[in-house]
């Protein structure tokens, strides 16, 4: 039997955050990938960042032996640097997913201009595709970024749901309604241009229901609010937890 959708990509960077709080090896970001998978994780997600502040490269190595082995995709989010091109070649995650990054932001801040960066971009996303990478772009749910992904040979968007998040934390119940809007309307273009949608950023159980009811969304990528959930009530039952909000309010 099928798995129902939205699937889960369960992101792992902020268990190497804790890591890297002391410098040593625990908590070993590999063996939460593994506990995650045991709880139904769909996917495990990772960002290898060039300032590396969580994932590092050993790490990514680890998760493709590990995901491999379990045959769960593995899905590296990075920017589109010469670096990081040649790291995800040698790699060979089961996904690629390209977002934007600035040394200074605390996490992902926008999304990726695919329409402005368009040159820059498509060599990148044909060499991952050709190297056999799917290829999804971090973008916001606009008509020109969403048509400007259509004409490279990336397969996916995944649509940034953070000022969705950010405009519920600050109460402002019509904004987010709006972004809602423009999220669904962005996935039915996009899915009527061929590309798959997903979506993912500052997701939680109070917000993910909208998000994962939207029909066209086949993944969500969630990691800050799942590990820091971890803390109260363990991995496996916040992933649960976060499986079933998003499944009830996709079949109700
Ligand atoms: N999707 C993408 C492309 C991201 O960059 C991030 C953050 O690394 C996430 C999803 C997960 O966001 P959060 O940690 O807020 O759940």
């Amino acid at each position: 039997m099928n798995k129902p959708l939205p699937r889960l990509g369960v992101n792992i960077d902020h268990i190497a955050t804790v890591r890297n709080a002391r410098g040593g090896n625990h908590p070993d970001p590999v063996a939460g990938a593994w506990a995650a998978i045991q709880a139904g994780a769909d996917g495990i997600t990772a960002h290898l960042r060039e300032d590396r502040r969580h994932m590092r490269d050993d790490d990514m190595e680890r998760l493709q032996l590990l995901c491999e082995s379990e045959n769960i995709p593995l899905n590296m989010e990075m920017a589109a640097t010469d670096e990081m091109r040649d790291i995800a070649l040698q790699l060979k995650p089961k996904a690629v997913c390209i977002v934007p990054e600035r040394r200074e932001e605390r996490t992902t801040e926008g999304g990726l201009d695919v329409s402005g960066q368009h040159n820059r971009l498509v060599p990148i996303i044909s060499a991952l595709t050709d190297n056999g990478s799917r290829v999804s772009l971090f973008i916001e749910a606009v008509e020109h970024q969403i048509k400007a992904a259509a004409r490279t040979d990336a397969k996916v968007v995944e649509f940034h749901t953070g000022a969705y998040a950010h405009a519920l934390d600050e109460g402002e119940q019509e904004k987010a309604n709006e972004i809602l809007k423009a999220l669904q309307k962005g996935a039915t273009l996009a899915r009527s241009l061929g590309l798959e949608v997903h979506f993912g950023h500052g997701l939680t159980f109070d917000n993910v229901g909208a998000i994962a009811a939207i029909p066209e969304g086949m993944e969500l990528n969630i990691g800050h609010f799942i590990i820091g959930e971890a803390i109260f009530m363990g991995l496996e039952p916040a992933i649960k937890e976060m499986h079933r909000r998003a499944t009830q309010a996709r079949y109700g």
